[in-house]
């Protein structure tokens, strides 16, 4: 079932319904000292798909990416990039996928634009088509006028698209963002954000780690949680939802204790099912809506506190994952 490495492009564009073009086999990874990194994944990637790794620090998402992408060698099981085995055939299969790792790999004795065409030369074009993509790669990712500029006087928005710039350069069947956006500021994330969404509606697969359950929310139309090396829930983010008890997340903001106010909420309110505090906030989640207001209130009235805020939302994957793990994504 090997694709031709164009063909897997080619036919996507079709989000879900198309061509596999990443999978995993019982795919582990023990590092040295026995740390087991990622545990068995089994994974089916679609032509056209953004798909998303989102976990928490240490679950295994750069491992798994790093396996793909030939940088780490599996302990067990297979992986195919594009019908290409990583083991058995690691030159083909870097052929066949573009790699945004999670720290600049940029050159920086090369200029913007020579970073691109060295980048096309190394993977075989021509000098005059290679030279023909980074200008239209340039002018794509709005880099034109940075052409002749030093990476180091790129800003990290910039310097992040380039990245992208030149990992898709060579039009690779799948492209492999790992964290692109940890560290931005929220203007270079959005920008990154409306690349990916262009390269998607052009075609391109994306495999994207991220602990940010924004950006797996925005980006993707699967996600895949990940903790401990597994893959805990697998769908799209509205089918992640559905799969937990609560179907509402109540915030409160109150004066005193919180952890006190969350065991409160969590012992007052029927159909609560979670309460914890983030940052200066109870998120209490619930079953059975915003009709549970009145009783919320009440119930931080009579623990004796004040309640300053309140606001009803949609549970978020962060509900999700709290479900699964019983701890925060942030933790
Ligand atoms: N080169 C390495 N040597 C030993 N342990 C590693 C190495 N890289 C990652 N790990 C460990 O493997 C686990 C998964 O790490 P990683 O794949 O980086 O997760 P994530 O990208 O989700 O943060 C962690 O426990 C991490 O400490
Ligand atoms: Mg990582």
């Amino acid at each position: 079932m090997r694709l031709q490495p164009d063909e897997a492009v080619r036919r996507s564009g079709n989000e879900g319904g198309g061509e596999e073009v990443i999978r995993t086999q019982g795919l582990t990874k023990v590092y040295p000292g026995g740390i087991l990194a990622v545990d068995r994944l089994d994974l089916s990637v679609r032509a056209g798909e953004i798909f998303g790794l989102l976990g928490p620090n240490g679950a295994g998402k750069t491992t798994t990416a790093g396996m793909l992408t030939t940088r780490v060698l599996p302990t067990a099981g297979r992986a195919w990039v594009a019908g290409v085995d990583v083991v058995a055939e690691p030159a083909l299969a870097k052929q066949v996928i573009g790699v945004v790792p999670q720290t600049s790999t940029l050159d920086r004795s090369l200029t913007v634009w020579e970073n691109l065409y060295y980048h096309g030369r190394y993977f075989g074009m021509p000098a005059k088509s290679a030279r023909a993509a980074t200008d239209d790669t340039l002018e794509r990712f709005r880099l034109a006028d940075r052409a002749k500029a030093e990476v180091l006087e790129l800003s990290g928005g910039m310097a992040q698209r380039l990245m992208v710039a030149r990992a898709i350069l060579h039009r690779p069947s799948i492209l492999f963002l790992d964290e692109p956006t940890a560290g931005l500021d929220p203007q270079s994330r959005l920008a990154l954000w409306e690349i990916l969404a262009e390269l998607h509606s052009d075609g391109q697969t994306v495999l994207l780690s991220t602990h940010y359950m924004e950006e797996a929310e925005q980006l993707c139309h699967r996600i895949a949680i990940m903790d401990h090396g597994q893959i805990l829930a697998l769908d799209t983010a509205a089918g992640l939802k559905q799969t937990v008890a609560a179907d509402t997340e109540i915030r409160i903001q109150a004066e005193g204790d919180l952890d006190d106010l969350a065991r409160e909420l969590t012992g007052r309110v029927d159909g609560a099912v979670d309460a914890r505090v983030v940052e200066d906030t109870v998120h209490l989640s619930v079953r059975g809506g915003r009709r549970l207001l009145p009783q919320v209130l009440a119930a931080a009235d009579d623990a004796g506190f004040q309640v300053s805020d309140i606001s009803v939302n949609e549970p978020t994957l962060e509900t999700v994952f709290i479900s699964l793990t019983g701890k925060d994504l942030r933790e």
